[in-house]
């Protein structure tokens, strides 16, 4: 611990719902920390979360990560950044359909900016958030990060890969940068202490908040897209993860970059639990922690889903020495308290 002491990292769209639960890991690690967000797609009560979590102020600054010339002079030129973990981004993938330029624009542009930006100021390190849906459906579970990348069915997924691979040709042309790409499965979740967690805006497209907003009577029914796949119950299988979990894997990333443990300068982990579950399985396993009920019908398959997908997380095991900790029942009682907490059920 005491060798993170003095360092600071910089947590880009820190105020989002991995952003701000990797800030509260990041500082419980010893971590100085600041969040920059433009709250395009959060508020600032989450930055208040994290800090009556952590018990003390935490920066903030709200700036566009776009806006090359304010985090320049509001952000970089005030602090002295050790890393920068990047979580922001736009990430509806229905929406990046309707709406791909705004989301070529944001999520690479912020990305460039904040690059840009790390060279200017000599700032070696930066987590990315990626995603596992550069994946596809792979051919072969589980999937390893040698498993082929297909091209993305969404301009959200083509920011993920191309982001990937404008990091790996930054690094390999700057030769103090080093950079982590975390694949992440499917987060979900919230903080123990139901003080922070996710904050859908209108009707949720995932499959947790889905639940818990059905399981508070905010809306009617789920509907589980498609009973028909080649798969045991016939719902699709996702390797979901905790975020508490994934927020601990940014901090012992940042570690092994600190301490310059990494064996490459850009490195590739999956973040996921290695462990299947479908969604018959997971509303019922809901229903059975939390003791409410999740009315649910069965309907056709949401166009693009792809049918099973999990990770292979022995990288991340060997080399990073992490690995999911949490008990899935417990990840949704942590879900259900959160959607109580701000429904003030
Ligand atoms: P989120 O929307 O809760 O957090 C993203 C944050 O970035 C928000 O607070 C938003 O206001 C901010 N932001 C967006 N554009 C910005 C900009 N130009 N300048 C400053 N701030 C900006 O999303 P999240 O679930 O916390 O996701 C964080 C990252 O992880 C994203 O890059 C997302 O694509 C990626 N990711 C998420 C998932 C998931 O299922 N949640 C899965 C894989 C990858
Ligand atoms: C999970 C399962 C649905 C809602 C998405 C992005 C991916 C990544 C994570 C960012 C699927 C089913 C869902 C509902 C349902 N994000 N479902 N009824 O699609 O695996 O991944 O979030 O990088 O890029 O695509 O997650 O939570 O939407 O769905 O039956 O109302 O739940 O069909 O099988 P997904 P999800």
């Amino acid at each position: 611990m005491s060798s993170n002491k003095n360092k600071t990292v910089l947590v880009a769209g820190g105020a989002g719902y991995i952003g701000t639960h990797t800030a509260v890991e990041l500082i419980n690690a010893g971590y100085d920390v600041v969040i920059a967000d433009n709250l395009s797609n959060s508020d600032l009560s989450a930055v208040k979360g994290v800090e009556q979590i952590v018990g003390r102020p935490v920066p903030f600054v709200q700036v566009d990560c776009c806006d090359i010339d304010a985090l320049r002079r509001e952000v970089f030129a005030r602090y002295a950044f050790d890393s920068v973990i990047h979580f922001a981004a736009y990430k509806a993938v229905g929406e990046s359909v309707a709406e791909p330029l705004k989301y070529f624009r944001n999520n690479l542009d912020s990305l460039l900016c904040v690059l840009s930006l790390m060279k200017e100021f000599d700032v070696p390190n930066i987590v990315f958030s990626s995603s596992a849906t550069v994946y596809g459906q792979p051919e072969t579970l589980p999937a390893t990060e040698q498993t082929p990348r297909q091209r993305a069915n969404s301009p959200y997924g083509l920011t993920k890969q191309m982001s990937e691979d404008i990091i790996q040709d930054t690094v390999a042309a700057i030769p103090f940068l080093k950079a982590i790409a975390l694949r992440y499965f499917n987060p979900i979740g919230a903080h123990p202490s139901a003080l922070i967690g996710e904050l859908p805006k209108g009707v949720p497209a995932n499959l947790v908040p889905f639940i818990t907003q059905t399981a508070a009577g905010i809306r009617k029914e789920l509907s589980v897209f498609g009973d028909d796949y080649d798969t045991p119950d016939g719902s699709c299988l996702r390797d979901y993860i905790d975020v508490v979990d994934l927020a601990r894997a940014h901090v012992v990333a940042v570690d092994r970059m600190v301490q310059g443990r990494s064996t490459e300068r850009y490195e590739i982990f999956n973040i996921g639990t290695g462990k299947p579950v479908s969604v018959l399985e997971l509303v019922r396993l809901f229903e059975q922690v939390n003791g409410v009920p999740v009315p649910h019908k069965i309907a056709p398959r949401r166009p693009g889903d792809v049918e099973k997908i999990w990770a292979s997380t022995d990288l991340a095991n060997s080399e990073l020495g992490w690995r999911a900790e949490r008990d899935l029942g417990d990840t949704l009682r942590a879900a259900w308290a959160w959607e109580k907490h701000i429904r003030g059920l």
